[in-house]
């Protein structure tokens, strides 16, 4: 069934998709229909079950269908669901971050990661009358014209590393350093910095697999980008609220300006949101003159369950509780971990930190363990470059398990 369906899609669908990884061309074989999700538990239209490890690609960090985000939910659906006004659930989800969040002074909801990217990097510009961009190679910051140069994600399983259809002048004004290299940042901000509008960087690079950065490159970082007048752009969309609540940007103690949001903050939804100080954020329309908008932004139910996602996460955090199940794997040879973000790299004697040191054999080898998983009924992310992730219902004996699959 999965076949007679995937064959169905591919013909109402470029790949038989609608976002390249899932198409599972990076492992091969037929992709999964989920049909239902519950806990960490994924259901396919033939009835097949998997422990979730991809768990859509970061947001579900409580499993799915949590109980208190599908009852807010529920709740939010008979009072409506999109309203194009001014409303109270983004005015809750606005406040607790700008409460808890200690870079964020005000905060504007989009749709999507991409979209909190592609307003940030406006904002810079504008902030700066400055039109270059900096971002690191492997780096993945959604799609927008101009990040989509030595990318990460779906991009790091293609033989072409950029995409066709961007335009060279947009290409010309995003330069490229690559990750971890201290004097390559210097270099482009001693060199270049009076026309670097901003430096955009992951909170940590998790989409070329995950690569840690050379400890006190962050700071190096934002030292080079302040000193030329340059704005420190983190894009915390998927660090953000798993790698503590106030993601790396708490964690490292960073000072960054703006910072890009997605995932867990829509609680699962289409949310994404771009914030920090106020200076760059009153920038903004309808306040300044930096033009973003959208007809379906903060919707009402996304909010809701972004929400009751974050209330969760303040009252009950379970970042202790995925360090304990993260040093259960760290006994797998090769694994890189970050709290709860994990990347098992075959092959692997050292530390990853660049796109161009993961071994050979990673590549290779990773299609036979993500089918010997998906045979035992195990869910890891369908390429090699994909992180995996905990999410609170994961046990013990789940891991135990993964690690059976990852050790052999
Ligand atoms: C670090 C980072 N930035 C931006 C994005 C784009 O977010 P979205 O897929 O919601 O557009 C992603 C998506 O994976 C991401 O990992």
């Amino acid at each position: 069934m999965n076949k007679e369906y995937f064959d169905r899609a591919c013909r109402v669908t470029p790949g038989g998709v609608h976002s390249p990884v899932r198409a599972f061309r990076g492992v091969g074989g037929v992709p999964r229909f989920i049909a239902s999700a519950k806990g960490v538990i994924l259901e396919d239209i033939e009835g097949m079950s998997y422990t979730d490890y991809c768990l859509a690609f970061g947001p579900m960090i409580f499993g799915h269908q949590d109980p208190d985000v599908l009852e807010a939910v529920q709740a939010a659906l008979h009072r409506g669901w999109s309203y194009g006004t001014a409303e109270p659930y983004s005015l809750l989800l606005a406040e607790c971050i700008v409460k808890h969040v200690p870079h964020i002074e005000k905060i504007r909801f989009v749709n999507s990661g991409t979209e909190a990217v592609m307003a940030a990097l406006r904002v810079a510009r504008a902030a700066t009358g400055r039109s270059l961009i900096v971002k690191c190679d492997g780096g993945y910051h959604g799609h927008a014209d101009s990040m989509l140069v030595r990318s990460g994600s779906g991009l790091a399983e293609m033989t072409e590393p950029d995409s066709a259809g961007v335009s060279r002048l947009v290409a010309q004004e995003t330069l490229v350093v690559p990750l971890s290299d201290f004097d390559a940042i210097s270099r482009v901000f001693d060199e270049r910095g009076a026309s670097i509008a901003a430096i955009i960087l992951e909170g940590v690079p998790a989409n070329y697999g995950l690569l840690p950065y050379a400890p006190g490159y962050l700071r190096h970082v934002q030292e080079c980008a302040h000193r030329a007048g340059s704005l420190l752009i983190l894009d915390e969309v998927i660090t953000g609220f798993r790698c503590g609540f106030g993601g790396v940007a708490a964690q490292e103690h960073l000072d960054p300006d703006l910072i890009t949001y997605g995932k867990i903050i829509g609680g699962g939804f289409p949310v994404g949101a771009y914030g920090g100080k106020s200076c760059f954020m009153d920038l903004v329309a309808p306040l300044g003159a930096v033009y973003q908008a959208g007809t379906l932004s903060a919707n009402p139910v996304a909010m809701t369950a972004g929400f009751v996602t974050l209330t969760k996460l303040l009252t009950d955090p379970p970042y202790e509780r995925f360090e304990v199940l993260g040093k259960m794997l760290d006994q797998v040879p090769g694994m890189q971990r970050m709290g709860s973000i994990f990347w098992p790299v075959i092959g692997s004697t050292q530390t990853v930190r660049k796109p161009s040191d993961t071994p050979t054999q990673h590549r290779e080898f990773y299609p036979k363990l993500f089918h010997k998983a998906l045979a035992a009924h195990v869910y890891l992310a369908p390429s090699a470059f994909e992180v995996g992730f905990l999410a609170t219902p994961h046990t013990e004996a789940d891991i135990a398990k993964l690690l059976g699959l990852l050790k052999d």
